[in-house]
């Protein structure tokens, strides 16, 4: 994978969901490899503003545009570029926008971003995601960690090849209690659940959320468990975190919304940069 140059007809043409699959590890551009990242952070739908709240000391900005064969998002929030920065001392590569199933992607094409972030060095990975909460004892606006995962998007970035990767840990329990002790100093509520991955891009029925929560999940979204599965697959520590921006359908009068999914997470992102920052310095990693 390297860097488009700017003006050729190619450099604005994206590339287009397909059914194929291709999960080699791709070349990446060399002013990511030059950095070095340690670090990786995905964030997920109306958190991009943790990019821009002053958290990072960012370097280098890179849209995904520029990077040949990696696939842009449609979805109104995700803005689709890298940010190279450091904080704390430490070097972080800051995925501002996911692309998902629900465009058309394939799940080897959604975890592109993953595969060149685990290829530039990076060895923990911190994904974030906006998420309906099904689990009445937690509310919106608050964050929940991933304990564990639902796989219930029929598919995997794995598809292939016989990687039969053990998915017994997936979050890791040390990190996860690092950012739980960060969050209490913060004074910031972080719940631990289950979180169940779907396909959309439609939200769920009351049934459906009802079947959720009889097996066993806490919350609800669109995106993440490709990615943490790609993740373990190449070795990383991961660590995720829910935004919980809505009820989950049928446990409030109200309809389900992106503008509210979008309003809620920009809402919450900076308590959830604050506990980052402080589990950074805490030494995190
Ligand atoms: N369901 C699925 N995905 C979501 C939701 C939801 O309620 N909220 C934010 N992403």
């Amino acid at each position: 994978m390297s860097l488009k140059t700017a003006g050729t007809c190619s450099a604005n043409t994206p590339a287009k969901p397909t059914a194929g699959h291709s999960n080699e590890v791709l070349k990446i551009p060399s002013i990511i490899e030059e950095f070095k990242p340690e670090i990786g952070i995905v964030l997920g739908s109306g958190l991009g503003s943790f990019a821009d709240a002053g958290a990072l000391d960012v370097n280098t900005v890179i849209p995904y545009s520029q990077i040949d064969d990696l696939p842009l998002s449609t979805v109104p929030g995700h803005k689709g570029r890298f940010l190279l920065g450091k904080f704390a001392g430490k070097r972080f590569i800051v995925a501002q926008g996911r692309v998902h199933l629900y465009e058309g992607w394939s799940a080897q094409e959604v975890t592109s971003g993953i595969r060149l972030m685990a290829t530039s060095g990076i060895r923990t990975l911190i994904l974030t995601n906006a998420a309906g909460v099904l689990n009445t004892d937690m509310r919106p606006g608050e964050w929940m960690a991933l304990k564990d995962h639902l796989n219930l998007t029929g598919t995997s970035p794995l598809l292939g090849g016989a990687q039969f990767v053990d998915m017994s840990v997936v979050y890791d329990s040390e990190l996860r209690h690092q950012f739980l002790a960060a969050a209490a100093s913060c004074d910031t509520i972080m719940f631990e659940g289950v979180y169940a991955g779907v396909r959309g891009p439609q939200y769920e029925t009351p049934a459906e959320i009802r079947m959720l929560g009889i097996l066993g999940a806490d919350a609800v979204g669109m995106s993440t468990v490709i990615e943490a599965i790609q993740a373990r697959a190449l070795g990383l520590r991961v660590t995720g975190f829910s935004c919980l921006t809505n009820w989950a359908a049928g446990l409030s009068q109200e309809p389900l919304s992106h503008q509210e999914v979008l309003v809620r997470g920009a809402a919450a992102a900076g308590r959830f940069v604050n506990v980052l920052k402080t589990a950074l310095r805490n030494g995190l990693d």
